[in-house]
């Protein structure tokens, strides 16, 4: 049941990846800002939402669906697809090659603090990369297996991070990072949450965090971090979540949690 749902998500993600780089190419458009002047959204955004959302609903119509570009819909079958139909929309408009297509099939409450992720998938269409993973089958980049980086004391931890919209959140998230860069490796702002996901599950990052993510930015990297061996998690081991998530090897993962705790209070 779930490599089927990952087949399907996989078929539509990597479409849906090809929409978007066709419509890159032809040129960007701005459409909307939404929750500040700098969250914008842009035509290809909507038009490949709307492209995931026909084809879901055509292969599996009793599903509900949750996506970043148009409303959500429950469904009849405790299923939700959760869909961000480009990740990484700054780095789209900028014509830098690093977004992604993220779909991902939960079952239960289409809520990151309660459902269960049963498959997800992330393509990056400039670079051909596909990242896949089925609860309980492991994370896969293609054909190859992944598995999360060795662990390593935090001072050699190469981090992953992202900051929100909003400049209020960012002062905070400044703040924080420059207390948390003399004390790794280096940090990371790639610009696309599901792809640092599942950067951490290839080993390219040995941990990634951020606060204020919105569902559909890591439901299916979650995933493939944690199929891959990573623990994602939000704060003390709580369900990764909006409000925070955290994921990297188990050891980094705690030392990064108790150093990030001792920089919040
Ligand atoms: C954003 C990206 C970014 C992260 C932001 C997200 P969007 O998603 O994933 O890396 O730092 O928090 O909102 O707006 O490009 O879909
Ligand atoms: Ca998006």
């Amino acid at each position: 049941m779930n490599s089927e749902l990952l087949n399907l998500a996989r078929t539509i993600a990597v479409e849906a990846g090809e929409l978007a780089q066709r419509r890159r190419i032809e040129g960007v458009e701005v459409a909307d800002h939404k929750s500040s002047a700098v969250d914008v959204v842009t035509h290809a955004d909507r038009e490949t939402e709307a492209f995931i959302r026909a084809r879901l609903a055509d292969a599996r119509p009793g599903d509900g669906f949750l996506g970043e570009e148009s409303a959500a819909e429950s469904g009849t079958t405790g299923l939700t697809w959760v869909v961000d139909p480009i990740d990484g929309t700054v780095n789209f408009l900028y014509g830098i090659p690093h977004y992604a297509v993220s779909i991902a099939v939960v079952e239960g409450e289409p809520d990151p603090l309660t459902w269960t992720a049963l498959a997800g998938c992330v393509v990056n269409p400039e670079t051909g990369e596909v990242y896949s993973a089925a609860a309980g089958h492991g994370a896969f980049l293609g054909e190859e297996r992944l598995q999360v980086a060795p662990a390593v004391d935090l001072s050699q931890a190469l981090i992953g991070t992202g900051f929100g919209y909003s400049a209020d959140r960012r002062a905070e998230q400044g703040a924080l990072v420059a207390r948390l860069l003399p004390r790794v490796r280096d940090i990371r702002r790639l610009g696309t949450a599901s792809l640092d996901l599942c950067f951490v599950a290839a080993g390219r990052l040995n941990g990634y965090y951020e606060r204020g993510l919105n569902p559909w930015d890591h439901a299916a990297g979650a995933l493939v971090a944690a199929e891959a061996g990573a623990r994602v998690s939000g704060w003390s081991g709580r369900p990764a979540t909006s409000e925070f998530i955290l994921a990297a090897e188990p050891t980094v993962a705690e030392a990064l949690e108790q150093l990030l705790t001792e920089f919040h209070s």
